[in-house]
């Protein structure tokens, strides 16, 4: 039972329309991100009935941050927005409240509730309830934007209307549904440009998994597809499939986009892609056939109050919000929430270079832990893949092979982002190894003076001192070349990676 979305940042919902207000908690959020009160205003207008109608119920949406803001940037405790009711006329719902509206919440509210619910204008269930799921998380639209992530939902269709009509052809479809007494269903499309490959959790926590899920929590959203969705049903696979151009900077490009930019719930590179299919609002004027909840009988229903003719175009904001809230969700699930403040460039990788024994698989453990980030440590996954240890592969296959496998692995994580990358000591022996992690990565080298590197049977280049000086002498102006950064790497591994992390930040 839960009115909240999301894990690492939630939203969650409270109010009833016609009660003293709507609001919402954010949890979750790091400190410093900028509130935006005009950024938050024109989300919000985005969702208001057009100005030129004159029946729809027109509120002031006056957000008031009461908790988890300050100065006008977040704190990074719990942020609650409450809109106070204001345009409140109980009176407009009296004869509703024992007659279902057809296709609105109030017979399944009365199912779930028993009658302790306040029915009152769709109560919990009504659209106001949206208002403050803008205002909220307009401050995480706002923080991707920075990051160049952009969300934006536009009306594709209403009943009756031409592709992507234009604000003039849907005011004057809205006022002849107004003035008939009906309604007009509509068709949304959202594109979340600027996301790199790799955001999306297994399975039920795929990136489409959630995105549906977020949207099918707004009322009135009754179909969901990707890319192109129910298109793909008349189609061949060699219509369908997007074919590979390129996979760099963390990105896949792509030759066509039916996916939707995302392969196995996981974001590709490509724009992700989503239509919305919104009802037709269920409030209309004409007269309908329903039942009185309390008696079960049968009566005739002819609704009075004010409604939205289409909801489709004002859900855009709606959808924008909660798009908004899934991707700054899974960011934090991914990159920890601290990756959604100005400036950080959690997705790049974080590449180790030095010599043998220079600490890259420790210290690396450690920046992992630290930035809560993955860690890919390259000699493991070429141990995984050989079967057996490198010092048996150099033994059984020679230095050339060895070298092939691992530059194939370094051009392969070109493509990955928000990684701590450890690699082996010889990687910066081939200059295309050191382009392809540099696509995508921050290069920074572990520099440990000679004494204190220390031989080892493991790495079979430097098994003995003499090697280890040879090693030194060939390497050094190699690893001085290719970093971006450079780190002390003479204390503990706890120390190095501290030491990043703190230049990172
Ligand atoms: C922004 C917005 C405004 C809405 N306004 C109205 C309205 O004025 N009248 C109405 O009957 N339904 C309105 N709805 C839709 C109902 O809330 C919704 O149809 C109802 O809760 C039943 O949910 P369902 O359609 O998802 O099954 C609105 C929805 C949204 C997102």
């Amino acid at each position: 039972m839960s009115d909240t979305l999301g894990k690492a940042i939630k939203l969650t919902i409270f109010g009833e329309s016609h009660g003293q207000a709507v609001g919402a908690v954010l949890e979750g959020l790091p400190p410093g991100l900028k509130v935006d009160m005009e950024y938050i205003e024109a989300e919000l207008e985005r969702r208001r009935p057009l100005k030129s109608l004159k029946s729809a119920r027109r509120e002031a949406d006056l957000p008031e941050f009461v908790s988890g803001v300050r100065n006008g940037f977040t704190e990074g405790t719990p942020l609650t927005v409450l809109m106070r009711n204001s345009d409140v006329r109980r009176e407009d719902y009296d004869s509703l409240q024992t007659l279902a509206r057809p296709s609105h919440a109030d017979l399944t509210a009365q199912a779930k509730y028993l009658g302790y619910q306040d029915a009152s204008g769709g109560g919990h269930f009504s659209g106001r309830l949206t208002a403050p799921v803008v205002a909220a998380a307009a401050i995480l639209k706002k923080a991707l934007e920075d990051k160049g992530i952009n969300i934006n939902t536009r009306v594709r269709k209403i009943a009756g209307s031409s592709e992507w009509p234009d604000e003039t052809e849907i005011s004057e479809a809205l006022e002849k549904a107004a003035a008939e007494g009906d309604s007009l269903g509509g068709l949304i499309e959202t594109e979340i440009s600027g996301l790199k490959a790799g955001l999306g959790e297994p399975w039920a926590d795929g990136l489409e998994s959630e995105l549906a899920a977020a949207v099918f929590a707004v009322p009135a959203v009754k179909g969901v597809e990707f890319g192109a969705g129910f298109a793909l049903a008349d189609m061949k696979g060699s219509e369908a499939n997007d074919a590979f151009i390129s996979y760099k900077n963390g990105r896949a490009e792509t030759l066509t986009n039916n996916s939707g930019g995302i392969n196995g719930g996981i974001s590709n590179g490509m724009p992700v892609v989503m239509r919305t299919v919104l009802r037709p609002t269920p409030s209309i004027g004409k007269a309908q056939q329903t039942v009185d909840i309390l008696t079960g009988e049968q009566k005739t229903l002819k609704i009075s109050g004010r409604h939205d003719p289409c909801i489709a175009f004002r859900a855009c904001a709606v959808i924008d919000a909660v798009c908004a809230l899934v991707i700054a969700d899974l960011f934090a699930r991914r990159f920890g929430y601290l990756s959604l403040m100005p400036g950080a460039d959690k997705d790049k990788n974080i590449v180790l270079i030095g010599m043998p024994s220079s600490g890259k698989t420790e210290s690396g453990k450690v920046l992992a832990r630290l930035l809560g980030r993955p860690l890919i440590d390259m000699d493991s996954v070429l141990e995984s893949g050989f079967g057996i240890t490198i010092a048996e592969y150099f033994e059984k296959y020679g230095e050339a092979a060895f070298r092939k496998e691992e530059s194939r692995l370094a051009k392969s994580l070109a493509g990955t982002c928000g990684c701590v990358i450890s690699t082996g000591g010889g990687i910066i022996k081939d200059p295309k190894n050191m382009e392809a992690l540099a696509e995508n990565g921050i290069i920074v080298w572990l520099k440990r003076p000679l004494e204190l590197l220390a031989p080892s049977e493991k790495t079979p280049l430097s098994r003995t001192d003499e090697d280890m000086q040879t090693l030194f002498a060939e390497r050094l102006h190699l690893y001085e070349r290719c970093a971006d950064i450079t780190i002390d790497a003479s204390g503990t591994a706890q120390k190095t990676a501290e030491s990043i992390a703190e230049l990172l930040r």
